[in-house]
């Protein structure tokens, strides 16, 4: 068998890696930072989610060889001005604390009839420290009052889909791996390498 192309995600955040697994299936060798000791901490200090995947994707790629992609994506709620955004993993004030941020988004939505928000995801593909493309997918649907599900990660218990009655905790990987603001921005990525258009990769 051939060996597969090597595709190493800039993340330390196993269920990013794992979601980006599952979608790829067999297309990569999928491996994230954890792999490499002594890559550098990126410091994510955008204002926009692509900002911060070409800092990660960047950073990274400069000191590893091959391809490189970057994922970076938050959660935007329009009773809240489009807030958590960029800061949606330090929004319960402790970097990377799901339950916490998940608290604070119960707390500030409490009062709130209007419920619409999306999940955004920027993908950065970078090599040898240049950008190589970037992609972007959105899923919409609104935030329910209560938690529910064990599935995903982050705010995924309080997620629920457009044209769907359960959070994407309580749909699951197979019904999240097809929807989802980061299924949608890998799926670009796909099609851009399947059409060829990506060359040298
Ligand atoms: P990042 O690692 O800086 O891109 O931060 C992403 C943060 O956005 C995560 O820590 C979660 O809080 C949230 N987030 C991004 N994607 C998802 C998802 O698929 N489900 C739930 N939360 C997500």
């Amino acid at each position: 068998m051939p060996e597969l192309p090597r595709l190493v995600i800039a993340t330390r955040n196993s269920h990013k890696t794992e979601e980006i697994r599952h979608i790829l299936g067999s297309r990569f060798e999928i491996l994230d930072v954890t792999d490499f000791p002594n890559l550098p901490e990126i410091q994510e200090t955008g204002t926009t989610f692509l900002e911060n995947a070409r800092l990660k994707a960047l950073g990274i790629s400069r000191h590893i060889d091959g391809l490189v992609l970057a994922d970076d994506s938050g959660l935007e709620v329009d009773a809240l001005g489009g807030a958590p955004g960029v800061w949606s993993s330090s929004f319960g004030g402790e970097e990377g604390n799901h339950a916490k941020n998940n608290q604070r988004l119960i707390t500030e939505m409490a009062d709130q009839d209007q419920r619409s928000a999306r999940f955004l995801c920027t993908l950065v593909l970078a090599k040898n420290g240049m950008e190589i493309a970037n992609y972007h997918g959105k899923i919409e649907g609104e935030i329910s009052r209560q938690p529910s599900g064990n599935g995903g990660f982050g705010y995924d218990p309080l997620f629920i889909p457009t044209g769907y009655s359960q959070t994407l905790a309580d749909l699951g990987p197979s019904i999240k791996s097809h929807l989802s603001h980061r299924a949608k921005a890998i799926q670009s990525f796909v099609l851009n390498v399947s059409s060829g258009d990506l060359v040298n990769l």
